[in-house]
């Protein structure tokens, strides 16, 4: 097999991943792509820095058994905790989704005030406070962590009252901070993005760093001359738990059809 033709690997603790997934058919359509969501750990977002670590280096362990020639770490907890050591250790690239979201957010900005919603472990790790003032310290960076989001999400709930009222709870604080744009500092939350949006109004832009992260895939493939311009691509999805839910749940939302989800038994790796 040719460089070029060997997948994409992208994780992430389960279904939010799936949002990148989905930009990167849109902009890489010829990529082929394997996936893997931790659906049996879900979520990562309340778990320690070195827990995220062990499961992040188990799924890259068993990517590498599919010959990726890169690695998308398509969830911000994943990304905060740890690219930095994946990408020490690896001999191939990886990109994680937080760079790509912070850049967009201090570009969209007009009154310096951003706000970002991720899970616990994303706003406690201060990474994007970090990257976004690497671009501009005078940024006013506010942060709400949104934890049962993701359970929600998980939970097929992306349209539903319950949710709705959850969200106007956590987005309140930040509303009150004047922020004019809004990170998706999770790869579940752009599945909630019209209820979000509803509760924040036009005023405020939302950023979905897949967007972003899908477009400097692109940039590192060409540098690495590993971009696949042409052909049929091929999915794989693999999860450790839950295969038939998490096929609906991707069927639901991908533009592809898929074929059927595999187990892993990832702590093997
Ligand atoms: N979707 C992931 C993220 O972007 C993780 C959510 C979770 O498992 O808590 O942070």
């Amino acid at each position: 097999m040719m460089q070029k033709d060997a997948p994409i690997g992208v994780f992430d603790s389960g279904v939010g991943g799936l949002t990148v997934v989905r930009e990167i058919i849109r902009q890489l359509p010829s990529e082929n792509i394997v996936y893997f969501g931790d659906t049996a750990r879900v979520p990562y977002g309340t778990k320690s820095r070195d827990t995220i670590i062990n499961y992040s280096e188990q799924i890259v362990h068993f990517l590498k058994t599919k010959q990726v020639k890169a690695i998308v770490v398509a969830c911000n907890t994943a990304t905060s905790y740890a690219l930095d050591v994946l990408k020490e250790k690896l001999d191939i690239p990886i990109i994680g989704v937080v760079r790509p979201g912070a850049v967009t957010a201090v570009n969209a900005t007009r009154n310096k005030r951003i706000g970002i919603i991720a899970t616990e472990g994303t706003v406690g790790s201060g990474i994007y406070p970090k990257v976004i003032h690497e671009y501009n310290p005078e940024i006013q960076v506010v942060q709400k962590a949104c934890p049962l989001l993701v359970s929600l999400v998980e939970e097929g709930w992306t349209d539903d009252p319950v949710t709705d009222e959850v969200a106007r709870r956590y987005l309140k604080s930040l509303q009150a901070s004047e922020v004019d744009t809004l990170v998706l500092g999770c790869t579940h939350y752009p599945l909630l993005r019209k209820a979000i949006g509803r509760l924040v109004g036009d005023g405020v832009t939302l950023v979905n760093p897949a967007y972003e992260t899908a477009c400097s895939l692109r940039e590192l493939l060409k540098e690495e001359g590993i971009y696949r311009e042409s052909g049929e691509p091929s999915y794989s999805f693999f999860v450790s738990d839950g295969a038939e839910r998490f096929s609906n749940f991707a069927n639901s939302i991908l533009p592809v059809d898929l074929v059927p989800t595999r187990l892993v038994p990832i702590e093997n790796y």
